[in-house]
């Protein structure tokens, strides 16, 4: 193997020395927009790709309440679509290509791909170039059992050659499209076995835009906290932007990552469940700070040249400047009740007001929460088409819109059994709909957390070198988790 040596074959740098190096010309803790590519994200803030959960319908709800926050400006954020196997996509099944089911309104449509071979990879980024994808993620963070069983998510930047190749070939299968690729992985397999530093110096070899680091290892899968030092130390070592991911619950949490470590962005998995409204309060920060910056929303180029933010796509698609994007602003303000621009804040005072500031969070009243629950619903039956099966999706996600919320236990589980549209309705009607936000519903985690392993399942022997010996094999069986 040529031109791919480990990591701890490279001068250590302390981490001192890195969280003084400023990321992609920013200043450190700045809330500044970050450009992959021919992309610009004015609001680097990512809906980090969840199985199960990110399906078009979730990513628009997310989408809206960020626009609320960005004042009506697009992009107001990445809204990643649920992993895909490269596999599926490159036999075109019907069952994955579904999964790519965009937001319709979405000005960035972005998608992850999950695969071990370099040549389905490669041809999966062509399917998505040619459905007009502007932008593609590539898993290589998955802890799940049957993914790294196989060698793949998590665990296959162990494998350096592997891993070179796979990054190789999607960036060379999305160079006609001109699609930024960038990448999502941990910290390692172990504390034994960490990859974070590998990846960040062969991803920037290979043409990658950005890397989203989740600051835990494939063992942790999701308990204990993210270790965000670590976000600060692959800053330090790359010339690429990163993005902060792991125990972002709010705004807070998220001007302290960029604070901490100097990523430009943030990545946001659980904290949004049940709260897409976290998008508002995120995308109400970064825009205040842009304004405080002078720029409007206009990128400073790290060069020093100013660009307006206008984003093309390979499909032809143009998105204006935002600064003046009338129809944006105006389409948004025009659904507004739609999508709960009702929401309050709660004031310092605690006192419940209308306006939202970058220093307030969204607290919608119970009302609004049954809205918000209700357009979800109605784009889930788009997303589907079945409504019986948009239900089964919803379901999943009642606990969580209405944690602390005092419906009793009989409503809760009715919440959490629904079918049909008219179950939600039948089931809020006779709720105090004037109820505020449950304090105690805001802080902290929310969804999965689980135990760390034991054990990673890996294929035999997958430790004992940083090369791959034999072959992996890409599969369409469904994988779910990153
Ligand atoms: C239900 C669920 C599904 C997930 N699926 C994916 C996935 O498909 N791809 C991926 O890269 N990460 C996936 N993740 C990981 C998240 O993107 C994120 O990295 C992780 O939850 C840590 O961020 P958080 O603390 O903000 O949740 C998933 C997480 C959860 C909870």
């Amino acid at each position: 193997m040529t031109g791919v040596a480990a990591e701890s074959d490279r001068p250590q740098m302390s981490v001192h020395d890195r969280q003084r190096r400023p990321a992609s010309g920013q200043s450190v803790g700045e809330l500044r927009p970050v450009r992959l590519g021919r992309l610009v994200l004015p609001v680097p803030v990512i809906l980090a790709p969840m199985a199960g959960i990110t399906n078009s319908a979730y990513r628009q709800v997310c989408r809206e309440q960020a626009e609320l926050g960005s004042g009506g400006r697009r992009p107001a954020g990445l809204f990643t679509c649920e992993m895909v196997t490269a596999a599926g996509l490159a036999q075109r099944i019907p069952k994955t290509l579904a999964m790519l089911k965009p937001d319709p309104s979405d000005p960035i449509r972005s998608v992850q791909l999950y695969g071990v071979e370099p040549v389905t990879i490669s041809r999966a980024v062509t399917v998505c170039g040619d459905l007009g994808v502007d932008h593609i993620d590539l898993n290589f963070g998955c802890p799940v059992p049957k993914v790294t069983r196989k060698g793949g998510g998590g665990v296959l930047p162990w494998k350096l050659d592997r891993f070179q190749a796979i990054l190789k070939a999607a960036v060379r299968a999305a160079e006609p499209y001109d699609l930024p690729v960038t990448l999502k992985t941990r910290i390692g397999i172990d504390p034994g076995h960490e990859t974070l530093l590998d990846v960040g110096r062969i991803a920037q070899d290979c043409g990658i835009a950005a890397i989203t680091l989740h600051a835990r290892t494939v063992a942790q899968a999701y308990s204990g906290t993210a270790d965000w030092q670590r976000i600060g130390e692959l800053v330090a070592t790359v010339d690429l932007p990163v993005f902060g991911n792991g125990d972002v619950w709010e705004v807070e949490d998220a001007r302290r990552l960029v604070a901490e470590t100097g990523c430009a962005g943030v990545a946001i998995g659980r904290g949004c469940l049940g709260r897409p409204w976290l998008f508002r309060d995120l995308a109400a920060a970064w825009t205040e700070a842009s304004a405080d910056h002078g720029q409007a929303i206009r990128f400073d180029d790290p060069a020093g040249a100013q660009s307006d933010l206008v984003v093309s796509s390979a499909a032809g698609r143009v998105i204006p400047d935002l600064a003046s994007d009338q129809s944006v602003c105006a389409e948004t303000e025009s659904a507004d009740s739609l999508r709960g621009d009702t929401t309050s804040t709660k004031t310092a005072d605690g006192s419940l007001g209308s306006a939202v500031g970058a220093t307030d969070r969204v607290r919608p009243t119970l009302g609004e929460v049954v809205s918000m629950v209700r357009r979800h619903a109605e784009l889930l039956v788009d997303h589907f088409g079945h409504e019986a099966h948009a239900m089964a999706d919803l379901r999943k996600h009642m606990g969580w819109y209405f944690k602390g919320f005092p419906l009793g236990g009989d409503r809760r589980l009715a919440l959490s059994l629904i079918t049909s549209i008219a179950d939600i309705d039948r089931l809020t009607a006779d709720l105090d709909l004037t109820l505020p936000y449950p304090d105690d519903a805001q802080d902290g985690p929310r969804g999965r957390q689980g135990t760390a392993r034991d054990k990673v399942v890996m294929p035999y022997g997958w430790l004992d070198s940083r090369t791959l010996d034999g072959d992996l094999v890409d599969e369409v069986a469904a994988v779910s988790g990153g």
